[in-house]
């Protein structure tokens, strides 16, 4: 009897030169068929000696599922090249869905932009910064009660002279006498975006945040321009029907001092929705920002003679600002990296 190799070997000798599924049909017949080789050699077994019947029986099936196995993938490999298909290349591509800048770097695009337009340079100051940048240069000394309301994180390295101990910056207002020393000599226009932490983690805070400050200083500046610019801000950034406030408040740094509110969007300043109290604001506005004009001891520190300069400071929570312009709840989304909420903006 022929080796169940050389069987092999002649079916895919003629497999091989075979295109389409008829001819394959029809192969698949010559051995497998009825009156087919496979068959015909099974038939044979009964001229085999008893002890031998078992043996030939097996090797027929193996030869069998050999065969079936062979002809079933040239079908399929025939089946998945349809090569006579119509293939229509005018038809669109697959289209693959587009990333886009997530909202916290889109609105800081936008707000350097806001600032570019008028004449102020972004900056960047150190994120790990020294106490001595971050408080007592801004009219903190060491037990100053007022930094408990920056809390902050501490750096476990040794403290050094005048400068202190390190810290991760809690606010951007940081970035003020060293712009001074870095300026030298009046106008200063500055703007900076940057992280701010704080050991918070609720749903309007997280450890990490960003603050954009803004600082201006020349001759005869004024709190009508510290408002004016504040202004400006909030028109171009919610839109021509916002107002910003300023509201008396208290910071080391700053005399006088103010917080920042604006007109609230969801009952668009009246403080009322119908005739109930707005839920959101209670009074039509909503707090934003620090602000005021520049201390007097900062400016000395800055080595500015506050004799001849003035000037003003505010910061706004990047965060709170996108919050009430998108309508947004918890600020914990901006920072979960779920795509279903990211890649509506
Ligand atoms: N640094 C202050 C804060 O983080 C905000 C502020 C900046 C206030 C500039 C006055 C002037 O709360």
């Amino acid at each position: 009897m022929q080796n169940n190799k050389d069987i092999i070997i002649e079916l895919n000798k003629e497999l091989s030169s075979l295109t389409d599924l008829t001819s394959i049909d029809q192969l698949e017949v010559k051995y497998l068929g009825r009156k087919g080789l496979i068959n015909k050699l099974l038939q044979k077994i009964k001229d085999v000696p008893v002890n031998k019947k078992k043996a030939y029986g097996q090797k027929i099936n193996q030869l069998k599922n050999e065969v079936k196995r062979i002809i079933k993938i040239k079908k399929l490999e025939l089946t998945n090249n349809k090569t006579d298909e119509f293939f229509d290349a005018t038809l669109p591509g697959k289209p693959y869905p587009r990333g886009s800048l997530h909202l916290i770097t889109s609105t800081v695009e936008k707000i350097s932009k806001t600032f570019q337009r008028i004449g102020f340079i972004r900056m960047s100051y150190p994120e790990v910064e020294w106490e001595y940048f971050s408080f007592d240069s801004l009219n903190m000394p060491p037990d100053h009660p007022a930094r408990d309301d920056f809390e902050t994180l501490f750096i476990d390295v040794p403290p050094a002279p005048k400068l202190g101990k390190m810290i991760l910056s809690p606010h951007t207002s940081s970035g003020q006498v060293r712009e001074m020393w870095r300026c030298g000599r009046p106008p200063i226009r500055m703007v900076s975006i940057a992280k701010c932490y704080r050991p918070n983690w609720d749903t309007t805070h997280t450890p990490m945040f960003h603050q954009f400050e803004s600082l201006c200083i020349d001759k005869n500046i004024t709190i009508t321009n510290l408002k004016a610019s504040i202004n400006y801000f909030v028109k171009e950034y919610f839109g021509e029907d916002y107002q910003a406030r300023l509201r008396p408040f208290h910071f080391q740094f700053t005399e006088p001092s103010f917080e920042v509110d604006i007109t609230c969007s969801i009952c668009k300043g009246k403080g009322t929705i119908g005739h109930q109290k707005c839920k959101v604001c209670k009074s039509g506005w909503l707090e934003l920002a620090g602000a005021g004009m520049v201390h007097h001891n900062v400016l000395i520190e800055g080595k500015i003679n506050p004799e001849i300069y003035n000037g003003w400071a505010f910061a706004f929570g990047l965060e709170r600002l996108i919050m009430i312009k998108i309508g947004l709840n918890n600020m914990r989304l901006l920072y979960d990296g779920d795509i279903r909420f990211l890649e509506q903006f």
